[in-house]
């Protein structure tokens, strides 16, 4: 079974070909390409979703084209065409799915309409195929969640942000910080050597199953202008502190510290009290080497088993979302081709 995927759910424009084997040998990547958007984003410091849509629209029929050379096959060898189809920006979602959609009218295929989380929290087990019952938390851009996975398509919310994600609390941090964007990889960067003890920050919501971190990003905002040593404020703040760089580690350190332990704590309560076997992680933050590391090493202590998703499958990608179809289309599940895009689609309906 061959499955060609599309993801546009944000800036990220993506197209992978997945070929499946039988259950026991796994599947096979035979193409994965991502074009990414981040220096038309960059000077915003954030994603313009008109600038998102056009782009998708210039960069997908040429990485369409790009899969089918490296994956060496014909369209007409494609069993089924999937497409993320929410959450996300509408305007980019759309195009993503159109294409998926006209490919599979087109080529009397199926058509799977993929969600973008599922793909994300499927994305452990990409390498060996089998989902297992795990705690997992999704932490990205847009979403940091954490759910309890029973097996494929049962999954029950157990926490999530009430505000910011933990992805967006690095990057609005980063912008404060005058550091480039995405915020993520910057603060990762600069945080290596810092001292991660030496600013106390707060770490919201202790006793809670779910997350909050703009209280974190505003403590970040007060601090920031009193310890540069005069009384500034964004943006001259972020240029004293590009000044002492010392003082940037330290504050990136500490700043990173605590959106890990809150991750950490939280997730291995999950665990426990889920009485589960498995952990897993996904999404753009579980790139950060501090946090799998620290994940990995709670799960260890605790008594549990840890999966990530590799890091080329953190960040959004059309391989996680193939890979999702497939396991969808094993299971006897197609989408109508009428289905429409969803900006707000949930991940666990909720009532
Ligand atoms: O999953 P993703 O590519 O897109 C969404 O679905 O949101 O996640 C992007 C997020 C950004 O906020 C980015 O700053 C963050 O993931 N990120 C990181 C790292 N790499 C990416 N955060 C912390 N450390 C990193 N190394
Ligand atoms: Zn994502």
């Amino acid at each position: 079974m061959t499955i060609l995927a599309l993801e546009t759910s944000c800036d990220e424009t993506a197209v992978a070909i997945l070929r499946g084997s039988d259950r026991h040998s796994g599947s096979e990547l035979l193409a994965s390409e991502v074009a990414s958007q981040i220096t038309e984003h960059e000077k915003f410091g954030g994603v313009v979703p008109e600038v998102a849509s056009r782009n998708h629209l210039l960069h997908a029929p040429r990485l369409l084209e790009r899969v089918k050379d490296r994956a060496k096959i014909d369209m007409l060898e494609v069993d089924a065409f999937a497409a993320t189809s929410g959450p996300g920006l509408a305007s980019s979602l759309m195009i993503g799915a159109s294409i998926a959609k006209g490919l599979a009218i087109g080529f009397g295929k199926p058509y799977l309409a993929i969600n973008h989380l599922e793909g994300h929290l499927l994305s452990p087990f990409f390498s060996d195929g089998h989902i297992k019952p795990n705690v997992a938390i999704i932490v990205s851009g847009g979403h940091t969640m954490s759910i309890l996975v029973r097996g494929l398509g049962d999954y029950q919310l157990i926490g999530r942000t009430v505000d910011d994600a933990a992805g967006e609390a690095f990057d609005k941090v980063a912008k404060l910080l005058g550091l480039g964007y995405p915020g993520g990889p910057e603060i990762e960067k600069h945080a290596r050597n810092g001292d991660a003890a030496r600013f106390d920050l707060p770490r919201s919501m202790p006793d809670s199953e779910n997350f909050s971190f703009s209280g974190l990003k505003t403590a970040v905002r007060y601090l920031l202008p009193r310890i540069v040593g005069r009384r500034s404020s964004p943006p001259s703040s972020a240029a004293d502190i590009a000044a002492q760089p010392e003082l940037l580690r330290d504050l990136c350190a500490s700043f990173q510290q605590a959106i890990v332990d809150v991750l950490v704590r939280k997730t291995i309560a999950a665990a426990q009290k889920h009485n589960v076997v498995l952990v897993t992680i996904s999404g753009g933050v579980s790139c950060n080497e501090e946090l799998r590391r620290q994940l990995r090493d709670a799960c260890e202590q605790e008594g549990f088993e840890f999966k990530s998703a590799e890091p080329w499958l953190c960040t959004d990608n059309a391989a996680m979302i193939a890979f999702a179809a497939m396991l969808k289309l094993e299971s006897g599940f197609a989408s109508n081709v009428a289905e429409e895009i969803d900006p707000n689609l949930a991940l666990v309906p909720s009532g």
